[in-house]
């Protein structure tokens, strides 16, 4: 969050410079940006790739990416004669040392064409594994060690566990400054998200209930209808507690919790976060199943289709163990928060694509009303929809019309396409013009990502430890399984099921 400028010549290598991340995601992005008047005067980009690929035809193909994925699809032929003319592709073998001397080349002559050093980024869209090799090739290179206009951008899932994350922390900082490694969270570059901050910091309402005295739970669904896709290679690796839970959702979870900054400053926003992340509780290996549950899906329905379950999806073992759905119990043992549980669910092939934080209040005490009146008493409860839905809305009571005293539940609703005609710019958009500008607030610095590692640890330790007997545990189109009701019905809460309805 921040007052943008133009940023200063860049010129930007893609690892991966083929790949789906580029073709969907970075390339509609910096097209956009383009669009906007946001790229900067001087600028290249250079995908890197081992297939072979024309200039001509690397554009073709990063096009046709633009016309299938990006949010202005309609605009793609716009003014991309003059945008492709920065876009060129370097075939090279990441694998060899040896190979790396053609980025230094690209600098030199585009220095030369410059008449200036621009900042020089280099994008890791590349599988997790490959990132410390072709880090540690970069590393040697001479222009790495400028460290105010060289830096690296690398993808989630940042490490397997926290073991692979400080190795991969330790190998990045013998070659780089912290200030030069941007490690992506892209839900930190969704315009929803950066809302929370504005929410919570900008009104004066807000801030003197958000805690423990007014605040009874908060509840924060991430569900996905979509399976595996073709990733079931990659998320036989991961699963739903390291794909969103140790990211994403921990990462809300700060948004929501952190107490407030004395700047917009990028330190000092990661600061306070890792200071919620330092105070979750870190739940111990042999009680997860009280605080935790996972699930996987079976094969059924969606939409009149007929889905494949988990285990008979491309690439994903028939006797799997991996979960597709996580949901868990955090406390953050702190002033604010002492004893205010925030559940979490996140999962593939689920109800309905939503992710939603709703803070529920405590109930306001009804004994002044007459019993009839208060039949249908609901607490306050503020819902902040990241997406697809982008609104905030506060549940509250009002007198419904008419001669008797009858209360009933309404929301007062602030819907984005309905209060501006701007139209918000994609989280990658937001994320690569900040890496330009050199802006690590909405980046992950390591000791954050090693405080996510830590609490989710003990989970995935005792998952792993103990195979799970009944997958799959929940059909598609469904909530997850019913032991993640029974994980909050426990508390005498409930899921909020979505979508919203009035008095819900
Ligand atoms: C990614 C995960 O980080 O986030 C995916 O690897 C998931 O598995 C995706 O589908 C969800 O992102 P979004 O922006 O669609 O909520």
């Amino acid at each position: 969050m921040q007052i943008h400028k133009r940023p200063p010549s860049s010129l930007i290598f893609i690892f991966g410079g083929s790949g789906d991340l580029n073709l969907r995601k970075l390339s509609p992005a910096l097209y956009n940006l383009f669009l906007d008047d946001w790229m900067p005067k001087k600028f290249d980009i250079v995908g890197i790739g081992r297939s072979a690929y024309t200039n001509e035809k690397y554009r073709e193909r990063l096009l046709d990416g633009i016309r299938k994925f990006s949010r202005r699809k309609e605009e793609a032929n716009g003014e991309w004669e003059k945008f492709s003319q920065h876009v060129s592709y370097l075939q090279m073998d990441a694998e060899d040392a040896d190979a790396y001397s053609a980025i230094s080349d690209v600098v030199k002559e585009k220095e030369t064409q410059y008449g200036e050093h621009p900042n020089v980024i280099f994008y890791l869209a590349v599988a997790p594994q490959l990132v410390p090799d072709i880090a540690s090739k970069l590393g040697p290179l001479n222009i790495c060690a400028d460290t105010k206009c060289t830096r690296i951008v690398v993808e989630k899932p940042f490490g397997h566990d926290l073991e692979s994350a400080r190795e991969l922390n330790a190998l990045l900082s013998s070659m780089f400054d912290e200030n030069q490694i941007f490690r992506i969270d892209h839900y930190l570059g969704k315009e929803t998200v950066q809302n929370i901050l504005a929410l919570r910091f900008a009104n004066a309402l807000f801030e003197p209930i958000w805690n423990r005295n007014y605040i009874e739970h908060v509840q924060i669904t991430a569900s996905e209808t979509v399976g595996s896709e073709n990733r079931g290679a990659f998320y036989e690796n991961s699963g739903a507690l390291r794909d969103m839970v140790q990211n994403h959702i921990l990462q809300l979870i700060c948004m929501i919790g952190m107490e407030a900054p004395v700047s917009f400053e990028a330190n000092e926003i990661r600061n306070k976060k890792v200071d919620v992340l330092n105070a979750i509780r870190k739940i111990k290996t042999t009680e997860v199943q009280d605080y935790a549950v996972r699930g996987q899906y079976s094969e059924g329905w969606m939409q009149g289709a007929k889905v494949p379950g988990y285990r008979q999806e491309k690439n994903v073992d028939p006797g799997s163990g991996v979960e597709t759905f996580a949901a868990v119990k955090f406390y953050i043992d702190n002033w604010r928060w002492q004893d205010v549980p925030f559940y979490i669910r996140t999962g593939k092939r689920m109800n309905a694509k939503s992710t939603i934080v709703n803070i529920q209040f405590r109930p306001a005490p009804n004994y002044a009303f007459p019993p009839e009146a208060a039949d249908t008493w609901r607490p306050n409860r503020l819902t902040i929809s990241i997406q697809p839905e982008m609104d905030i809305r506060l549940r509250f009571q009002a007198k419904r019309p008419g001669q008797n005293l009858v209360l009933s539940p309404v929301d007062m609703v602030f819907n984005y396409d309905e209060a501006y005609e701007e139209h918000e710019p994609e989280a990658y958009e937001t994320l690569l013009l900040d890496v330009m500008e050199g802006n690590a607030t909405l980046f992950m610095r390591a000791d954050q990502v090693e405080a996510a590692w830590k609490i989710i640890m003990p989970i995935q330790e005792a998952w792993q430890g103990r195979q799970p007997v009944d997958f799959p545990n929940y059909a598609p189109n469904s909530w997850g399984p019913e032991d993640a009701e029974a994980l909050i019905a426990r508390d005498g809460f409930n899921w909020i099921t979505l979508p919203q309805i009035n008095g819900d």
